[in-house]
């Protein structure tokens, strides 16, 4: 039987998706995208799901990009099925409705980049290596870099690094807000760990809506989004945990959010 190329490892709904092709530095071809979308379809049922993390399997990369000896003699209309299937398999992964944390230790390039945009949270490696250097191959990102790179580090950075398709470490990737912390490689595990642990102590209705008001509210103007926060928040009084969370406060107690 062949190997699996995304590897599901479940620890009481916190997820840990391994993206398993490290002899290609994980890079994304149509056999990834594939299962890795039908892993993705099977999250999105399920309502005891509390955070995905998501790597590369080794110690060199993350993602190294899309995969070019597949592309390489691809047509115009092969291309853009291909992106077409990638910008539907990362907006899936994406839109979650839990956080979802890229765990970036090594290479996260082209694709690679593309894909931890897509993520909630990017804990990288302190030899971590970022960069859309799709310009270099004669093509521009194609997996949504062109798009979510400014949203997220603002178009001045983002056209400097898809035009020159410069590499960057992990230091600069903090400094302009790419990645949220970086950390030793001997420490990644260990701080993941403790990421998902935090983010599945908490209320898992509050945390889902969080993360819906902050994704449904960025594209939408002030007043509209802010209506969305005050419709969330307004519905958070219906459920059981507000009650629980803010008498445990009362109580001195630790809150005990159940499932
Ligand atoms: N696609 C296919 N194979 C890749 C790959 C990719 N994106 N990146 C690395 N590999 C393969 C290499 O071909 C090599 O395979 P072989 O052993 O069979 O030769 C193996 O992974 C190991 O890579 P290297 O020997 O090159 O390792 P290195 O340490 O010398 O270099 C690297 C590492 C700098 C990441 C280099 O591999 C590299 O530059 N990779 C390509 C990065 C890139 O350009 N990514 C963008 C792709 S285009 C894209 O993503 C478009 C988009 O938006 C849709």
């Amino acid at each position: 039987m062949s190997e699996k190329l995304i590897d599901v490892v479940d620890n009481a709904g916190v997820v840990r998706l391994t993206i398993n092709r490290p002899k290609a530095l994980n890079a994304l071809n149509s056999a990834v995208l594939t299962e890795l979308e039908a892993v993705l379809s099977e999250l999105e049922q399920r309502s005891d799901l509390r955070a995905v993390l998501i790597t590369g399997a080794g110690e060199k990369s993350f993602v190294a990009g899309a995969d070019i000896t597949e592309m390489r003699e691809k047509t115009p209309e092969e291309a853009r099925a291909f992106a077409s299937q990638a910008l539907r398999t990362i907006k899936r992964l994406e839109t979650l409705p839990v956080p979802v944390v890229a765990l970036v230790n090594g290479f996260c390039l082209g694709g690679g980049c593309e894909l931890a945009l897509a993520c909630d949270w990017a804990v990288a490696s302190d030899n971590a290596i970022f960069g859309q250097p799709e310009v270099l191959l004669g093509v521009i990102p194609g997996f949504g870099g062109t798009q979510r790179l400014p949203r997220r580090v603002g178009p001045a950075m983002a056209l400097d690094l898809v035009t020159t398709g410069r590499k960057i470490d992990a230091q600069e990737a903090l400094r302009i807000g790419l990645v949220n912390r970086v950390m030793p490689q001997a420490e990644l595990e260990a701080y993941a760990d403790e990421l998902t642990k935090q983010l599945s102590g908490n209320g898992p209705q509050a945390v889902r809506g969080a993360k819906q008001a902050v994704h449904d509210g960025m594209d939408q103007d002030l007043d509209s989004a802010l209506a969305l926060e005050t419709a969330l928040f307004a519905c958070c009084f219906a459920g059981e945990e507000q009650s629980e969370g803010m008498s445990a406060f009362v109580e001195k107690r630790k809150p005990n959010f159940s499932r």
